[in-house]
């Protein structure tokens, strides 16, 4: 009987030392240690044994069969489940070396950096950075600035409408703000003078995009409304602008022109190193009626104001041939700025 306790137990510690997987571990493990065990089995013929003693004796040899088996079992899950953990690590690891190179970092886009250095130099000089809505009311957009129902320069501004009936007011008289000039009326409805301050922002028209135009684009407006402002503080600002924001080599002009909301009205201009003119926007000393659609008296306050677009600035800084290829976001072309 002993030796057939021997036997089993050697043939079951060669079966567990032999078992590749865990699953044929845990087949092994039902099959020689479980309760119906082959080792268990045993004891099925211990009733034929003659002695107390010699039932004692093949007993605890089977118990002791038993638990050797029973600690082979276990250290053989313990070895191939810390080799399959290996194996599991392995095929799951992720190559991370290509992240020890830094990722290209992006930056701002060429009309939000010429946005932003235009706020910085005009804060530098003391102004205010105000905005107004895109979307606005006939009124605040032409009327206030002294561009009457029927008056023809609202033909020069491509108006797109937009289909809203206001609370207050008519249909066909809500659009896309054409320029930034409303944000002067808002201001001065909105804050008492002095007022010295930038109004940057998003302006549309119905046009066909090309090389010089697009349909959406970017314009800064300024507004000076004090005690006693004269056409010297509009050349002078725009000179002191002009130096600031382009550099010590560049000078500024003002040419006669005409806009409905300034009078007398200039377009500036500003000179290249070269010698080249470029012209930049429009301005002037801010019409009575504009003043006075404001709330204001003129009598007793007077202004300046100029406009120009920041696209075309930026397209002129960095010598871009077609305003299109700043919004068509190829990668190649952004870049390069
Ligand atoms: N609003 C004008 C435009 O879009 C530009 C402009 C001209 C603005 C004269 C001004 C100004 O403030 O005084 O064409």
């Amino acid at each position: 009987m002993l030796t057939d306790i021997t036997a089993a137990r050697d043939a079951a510690l060669t079966q567990i030392a032999a078992a590749a997987t865990l699953d044929e571990v845990a087949l092994l493990t039902t099959r020689l240690a479980g309760k119906k065990g082959e080792l268990a089995q045993l004891k099925t013929k211990l009733g034929a044994l003659e002695t107390v003693e010699e039932k004692k004796a093949a007993g605890q040899a089977i118990n002791e069969a038993i638990s050797t088996v029973g600690d082979s079992l276990d250290t053989q899950r313990e070895v191939l489940s810390s080799a399959a953990l290996a194996e599991q690590v392995e095929s799951e690891r992720i190559d991370l070396t290509e992240f020890t190179k830094r990722p290209a970092r992006g930056h701002a886009h060429l009309v939000t950096q010429a946005w932003e250095r235009l706020e910085d130099v005009f804060i530098g000089l003391g102004f205010q950075v105000v905005e107004g809505p895109e979307v606005e009311t006939d009124w605040h957009n032409f009327e206030a600035l002294n561009m009457g129902d029927g008056h023809p320069a609202r033909g020069e501004f491509d108006t797109l409408f937009v289909d809203h009936i206001p609370p207050e007011g008519n249909a066909g008289e809500t659009l896309l703000r054409t320029h930034t000039s409303p944000v002067q009326i808002r201001t001065m409805l909105e804050s008492e003078p002095p007022i010295y301050i930038v109004a940057p922002g998003r302006v549309f028209r119905r046009d066909t995009p090309d090389a010089t135009h697009m349909p959406v684009f970017h314009q800064i407006e300024c507004l000076v409304i004090d005690r006693g402002i004269t056409m010297a503080d509009l050349a002078g600002t725009i000179e002191a602008f002009t130096k600031a924001f382009f550099g010590a080599g560049f000078n500024s002009r003002l040419r006669p022109s005409y806009f409905p909301f300034t009078e007398p009205s200039a377009e500036f201009d500003i000179q290249r190193p070269n010698g080249e003119w470029i012209e930049l926007g429009g301005s002037g000393m801010v019409h009575p009626n504009v003043l006075r659609a404001g709330g204001l008296d003129p009598e007793e306050w007077s202004g300046f104001a100029f406009g120009f677009g920041i696209d075309r600035m930026a397209k002129e800084r960095h010598g871009v041939e077609d305003i299109r290829e700043m919004y068509t976001n190829d990668i190649r072309f952004i870049e390069q700025f």
